[in-house]
């Protein structure tokens, strides 16, 4: 641990225009320094250094912070390791502090050494189990070369064995000193009550040790070696304190320089497909292991490219998690392409059937981009269905939303708009009513969890996690608030044209309906706005700046920044239409959206009640009739796009 005085010399002694000198070309402009923000890729200098203050602020993507925080986003780096960047930069000496650690603290860093060591130990353990044991040759290894596996690739990713006998290397470890507290924090051990022996883990199974990104075994995967058994494939280690699976890619190290080299990364699925993707000398690839990808996972491959080509082979669930992944990718400003294996082939069995320069070509050649990709699956599945197909298309323009850089957006808007043949200014518009949406969602890169938690909790699913109907009423709350006073040109049914204020047209909503609104501050504005319309007074934004309470001051304040924000890509020239443009569609759009959820509420009560009723056949006549509206508010979002 770096000591409390070091750090101090360390933030007193740096220069943040010093440190981010070497990354960003910075020229001066009054006080202050400004270039090209490195964080997204810009024409117009948007990111400012302050020397006086000793910070920076990126306007194109809302970071800043200080030297040390730069460095930490730039390099991918943890706290500690960029004060040691700095600090060996500017030659100060660091100071450990061990004094200050508490018995628990302490007692966690023996740990950790601890946990590495067993992994070693357990490594070679294993390995020697495979090549120096009459049982490792004739099932581990033999199961090997029937997989086709070459000794040096065996070798090269440190490929093991677990033997059947029930206790092998718990045994083994004790009798070496180690202690049972610590082959069971290691994952490595069982100890079950009232029984005088441990357990291994990892009985008859292959082994793939997990290296960390600087090549230290921190975990291990376990493969069964009869595909007729009736338990998991494969079995892991547990998460401890080195080994945390959201931050770990199985191949990185092996991989790394390849990455780097080629400026891509191949993503693919299992242990088996980046080993023989190695063998077949393609060696940029890297696997999540069967859990879905994480922002940190994403990290450690930008440290090396921006580029990645997810490989996978095509099953539904592999499908649907892909989309998920190319949205946490785009929205880590990563260039990303697809490739479907053909077949039910995967890379592993792929690369096994051809030669190199075929699945290098391959790989090359047949990786789709992210629209192409999506649009093939998505169209697929609509049919010939207009609404379906409108949605698929939304789906598409959310992902084009996630997209980081405005240029980019604009060219895959371009694609989108030939492969459809729709507009561009309607895909521009409804790109923009996305990114609204997007901001009330909770941003894939939001949803990083502080270090600590991170260890604990899975990353939610992307979707599942926010209420729709909430996020809706959030939005209408936020327009009434930014264009409240703004004049609509509407016509009615009978095609007569009416003006009519954004407030007034969404306050009409929500009483037509008598919807319940969720969150008490939004209840209170609408509170305020109705009640300013009986007297005749319109209350929008600047309004409730002035009522003092302190939750809806922030609310506004952060949609009166947003604002601003969206008036800068005007000035960037990069959208036909600003938010503040295209105002009457998303109105519209919001309200059906909010209204269409809420039909979709009522129904899936109705049908929850259903079971427990008798006589259902009310019930049975309401939900037809409002499948009914639920399918003319999906006609008139339809018209919208
Ligand atoms: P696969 O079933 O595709 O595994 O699962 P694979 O590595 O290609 O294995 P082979 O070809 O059957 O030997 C992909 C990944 O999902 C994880 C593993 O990380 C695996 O590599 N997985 C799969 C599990 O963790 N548990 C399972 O039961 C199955
Ligand atoms: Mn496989």
């Amino acid at each position: 641990m770096i000591s409390k005085a070091t750090i101090d010399k360390i933030f007193s002694t740096i220069r943040v225009e010093e440190i981010i000198g070497e990354y960003v070309q910075l020229k001066r402009a009054g006080s202050n320094f400004k270039g090209l923000s490195p964080f997204h890729e810009e024409k117009t200098a948007s990111f400012v250094v302050s020397p006086s203050k000793q910070i920076w602020k990126d306007f194109s993507s809302g970071k800043g912070g200080t030297a040390i925080s730069f460095l930490m986003e730039i390099e991918s780096f943890t706290y500690p390791e960029a004060l040691r960047y700095a600090a060996k930069k500017y030659g100060i000496e660091i100071e450990e502090d061990r004094r200050e650690l508490t018995e628990d603290e302490r007692q966690s860093q023996t740990d950790k050494e601890l946990l590495y060591k067993i992994h070693d130990i357990a490594n070679d353990f294993f390995q020697e189990q495979l090549f120096g044991t009459e049982e490792g040759k004739s099932i581990a290894y033999a199961y090997f070369k029937e997989r086709e596996l070459r000794d040096e690739i065996i070798r090269k990713f440190r490929l093991g064995y677990a033997p059947e006998q029930r206790d092998a290397f718990t045994e083994f470890a004790l009798e070496k000193g180690y202690s049972k507290e610590i082959l069971e924090k290691a994952g490595l051990s069982i100890f079950p009550e009232n029984t005088p022996r441990g357990v291994d883990r990892f009985r008859e199974r292959v082994i793939f040790p997990i290296h960390s990104f600087s090549g230290r075994v921190v975990g291990f995967g376990a493969r069964i070696l009869k595909n007729n058994v009736k338990t998991a494939k494969y079995l892991n280690s547990p998460e401890t304190e080195i080994y945390h699976k959201s931050q770990i890619l199985y191949g990185l190290n092996q991989s790394k320089q390849s990455i780097s080299k080629n400026n891509l990364c191949l993503l693919v699925e299992g242990y088996m497909d980046v080993i023989a993707l190695h063998q077949a000398g393609i060696e940029n690839v890297v696997s999540s292991s069967g859990t879905a990808l994480t922002v940190e996972q994403i990290k450690l491959i930008k440290r090396l490219t921006e580029n990645v080509t997810i490989l996978f082979d095509g099953d539904a669930a592999g499908i649907k998690a892909s989309f998920r992944s190319i949205d946490m990718l785009l929205s880590e400003a990563m260039n990303i392409r697809i490739l479907l294996f053909p077949d039910g082939d995967d890379p592993d069995s792929f690369a096994r059937k051809h030669p190199q320069d075929y699945v290098e070509d391959f790989i090359k050649n047949e990786a789709k981009d992210f629209i192409g990709f999506k649009a093939e699956i998505l169209l697929k599945e609509a049919g010939n269905d207009p609404v379906k197909k409108a949605e698929s298309i939304r789906d598409i323009v959310k992902s084009v939303a996630y997209v980081q850089n405005a240029l980019k957006q604009e060219v895959y808007l371009k694609e989108v708009s030939n492969k459809f043949g729709l507009s561009e200014q309607s895909l521009f518009n409804e790109l923009n009513v996305q990114k609204q949406l997007q901001k009330q969602q909770i941003s894939p890169q939001q949803r990083q969890m502080p270090q600590a938690e991170a260890k604990l909790q899975k990353v939610p699913e992307v979707t599942e996690t926010i209420d729709p109907l909430f996020m809706l009423e959030e939005k209408l709350v936020e327009l009434m608030l930014k264009y409240g006073d703004r004049v609509l040109d509407r016509t009615d049914e009978e095609n007569n044209a009416y003006q009519i204020t954004v407030i007034e047209e969404i306050i009409a909503h929500l009483q037509e309906d008598d919807y319940e609104i969720q969150s008490a501050i939004n209840r209170k504005i609408i509170g305020e706005i109705q009640k300013g319309i009986a007297d005749n007074e319109l209350r929008a934004g600047q309004f409730f700046m002035t009522l003092l309470d302190e939750n809806i001051s922030v609310k506004v304040a952060d949609a009166l920044v947003n604002e601003h924000e969206t008036s800068d890509w005007a000035k960037h020239q990069i959208f036909f239409s600003s938010e503040e443009e295209v105002v009457p569609k998303i109105v519209q759009d919001v309200i059906f959206r909010h209204k269409r959820e809420y039909v979709l509420k009522i129904i899936n009560a109705m049908k929850a009640q259903l079971s427990e009723n008798e006589n259902n056949d009310e019930t049975y006549l309401k939900i037809i009739r409002l499948n009914h509206l639920r399918k003319e508010l999906d006609g008139k979002l339809f018209r919208i796009l």
